[in-house]
């Protein structure tokens, strides 16, 4: 499917390419800043991270003064099965290969809402008793959490409505757009 037959579902872009480049390339820069000269292990959580996760390490590459090396992992969630109300249940469907005990790890995150993901994946990798755990989130909907969660590193602040693209999905579709996307309604009652 190509992106732009998608056009009829979409009301509205909400952030352009160019705008979430920029909020990712500022987001490298401030992870760079703080873990300078040290070996960082990055872990995206799929599916919805995997854009922010890749350009965010290559972001990283590019800057002179970043970790000193980085490792690379993922761990697969599904909070909100194929529907667009979070059922407040977070399922682990794949670990992370990476041992994270002693490390400086950054968890990745595509979307913060009600905080309950978030929260899970912070409580599960602390366990493991890395050397420090970040959290970087592209973008943050702050206006329903449920749960206090700290987020190191925000991208974009999203307003308080469903949103695709860039690797966020309605229904595993959508995740392929270049930009973030509010939906038209009669989308959610098909
Ligand atoms: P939370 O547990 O409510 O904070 O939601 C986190 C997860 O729900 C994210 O990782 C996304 O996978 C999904 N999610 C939350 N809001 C949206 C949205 O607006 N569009 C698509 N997925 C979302």
């Amino acid at each position: 499917m190509n992106a732009d037959s998608y056009g009829p579902s979409i009301e509205r872009t909400l952030f352009s390419p160019g705008e979430i480049a920029a909020a990712v390339a500022r987001l490298a820069r401030e992870i760079a800043r703080d873990c300078a000269g040290q070996p960082l292990t990055v872990l995206g959580v799929l599916k919805g991270a995997l854009y922010v996760t890749a350009d965010l390490v290559r972001g990283l590459s590019r800057l002179p003064d970043g970790p000193s090396a980085i490792e690379l992992d993922f761990l697969v969630v599904s909070s909100y099965g194929n529907s667009a109300r979070s059922s407040g249940e977070v399922r682990l469907l794949k670990d992370t290969e990476a041992n994270i005990t002693g490390k400086k790890v950054l968890v990745v995150e595509d979307i913060v809402d009600n905080g309950l993901t978030l929260q899970y994946l912070q409580s599960l990798l602390n366990g493991r008793r890395p050397a420090g755990l970040r959290s970087c989130v592209l973008f943050d909907k702050p206006y329903n959490r449920r749960v206090d969660v700290p987020i190191d590193y925000v991208g974009l602040v999203a307003p308080d409505e469903f949103v695709v693209g860039y690797g966020l999905d309605y229904g595993e579709s959508y995740r392929n757009l270049p930009y973030l996307a509010q939906l038209r309604p009669w989308v959610f009652s098909k």
